[in-house]
């Protein structure tokens, strides 16, 4: 918890050194705050209460992995204004055979790409998808984080936690569907020698558009019925810049990637920024249209969860 308070302490500093004077935080923010603060001080609020601030409890019974407290995100940092020139994007051709053998040599193509290799830190790991490869789900994120490139798998971070408890929502499982990025490297911002990278920052178009031949030939090999792409990030990503427009104006509805439907939806972190009850209920909309088209079954208590609050 005081690592957490810590962190969001320098992202304050990192901020106001960058001219920025507000920050707006919500009502449910400083709530937030003021729980982890009572509970680090041990006094005033109980766990629970910082506990109750989590976003999307899910309506099934299923176990989930749980945060103890939500982790207060940093903002996303904007790219640094001189990111290395990139290669053309690699050309990549699957090999025929069983999807396992087809996801083993795709695998092994991202792990020797020296473009890949370049841009994670010596002890950091690239990062391809995991999970089912049969599935008929395929959610696609942005790009690794801090704890990501650690463990060399995508969303096993906060933002990895809100999305299981996302998927175990719907009744699906973290096993039995797909996680992908966009990019298989953390976006990389400059730090001072042997200092770890504290912030994240959004990929760059040419660094997506370098990620993208690797995500088609993910999906390829899955070939889900349905995409749920996380964020901006993805939705661009997948769409293109000229089809994406506003999230919260394409959120919602579907749209298409190579023929398969996209649902764009908010990206997990933007919750754990933004915990208001209006983007948590958009989230769990998006989803309810998801597991309609892959006719999921849906009880009335999953229907209802976000309209019985006000
Ligand atoms: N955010 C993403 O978009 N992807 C991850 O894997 C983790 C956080």
């Amino acid at each position: 918890m005081r690592a957490t308070l810590l962190a969001l302490n320098e992202e304050l500093i990192r901020l106001k050194a960058s001219g920025v004077e507000n920050v707006n935080v919500s009502d449910e923010s400083i709530r937030t705050l003021r729980a982890l603060a009572g509970v680090m001080s041990g006094s005033g609020a109980p766990m629970e209460s910082a506990a109750s601030a989590l976003p999307v409890s899910p309506p099934s019974d299923r176990p989930v992995r749980t945060a103890a407290v939500p982790r207060p995100q940093p903002a996303p940092v904007a790219p640094a204004k001189t990111q290395p020139k990139l290669p053309a994007p690699p050309e990549v051709k699957l090999p025929s055979g069983s999807k396992q053998e087809q996801w083993d040599a795709l695998v092994k193509l991202v792990q020797d790409d020296p473009v890949c290799k370049k841009s994670v830190r010596p002890t950091k790991q690239i990062v391809v998808g995991v999970g089912d490869l049969a599935s008929d789900v395929f959610f696609c994120g942005e790009a690794p984080g801090a704890e990501e490139e650690v463990e060399g798998e995508p969303f096993v971070g906060p933002a990895g936690l809100l999305l299981d408890k996302m998927i175990a929502a719907t009744g699906l499982t973290r096993e039995s569907i797909f996680i992908g990025n966009l990019m298989n490297w953390r976006p990389q911002i400059p730090t001072p020698d042997g200092q770890e990278q504290l912030g994240n920052r959004p990929p760059t178009a040419e660094e997506m558009a370098y990620c993208l031949p690797y995500l088609k030939a993910q999906l390829e090999i899955v070939k889900p019925k349905v995409i749920v792409a996380l964020g901006a990030s993805a939705a661009k990503g997948l769409l293109g810049a000229d089809r994406f427009k506003a999230l919260g104006e394409i959120r919602g509805q579907w749209q298409e990637f190579s023929g398969t439907p996209v649902m764009v939806t908010y990206h997990p972190s933007y919750i754990l920024r933004n915990q208001s009850h209006r983007s948590k209920r958009a989230i769990w909309e998006d989803l309810l249209l998801v597991m309609e088209k892959l006719e999921l079954p849906i009880s009335d208590k999953q229907r209802g969860y976000f309209l019985s609050r006000a």
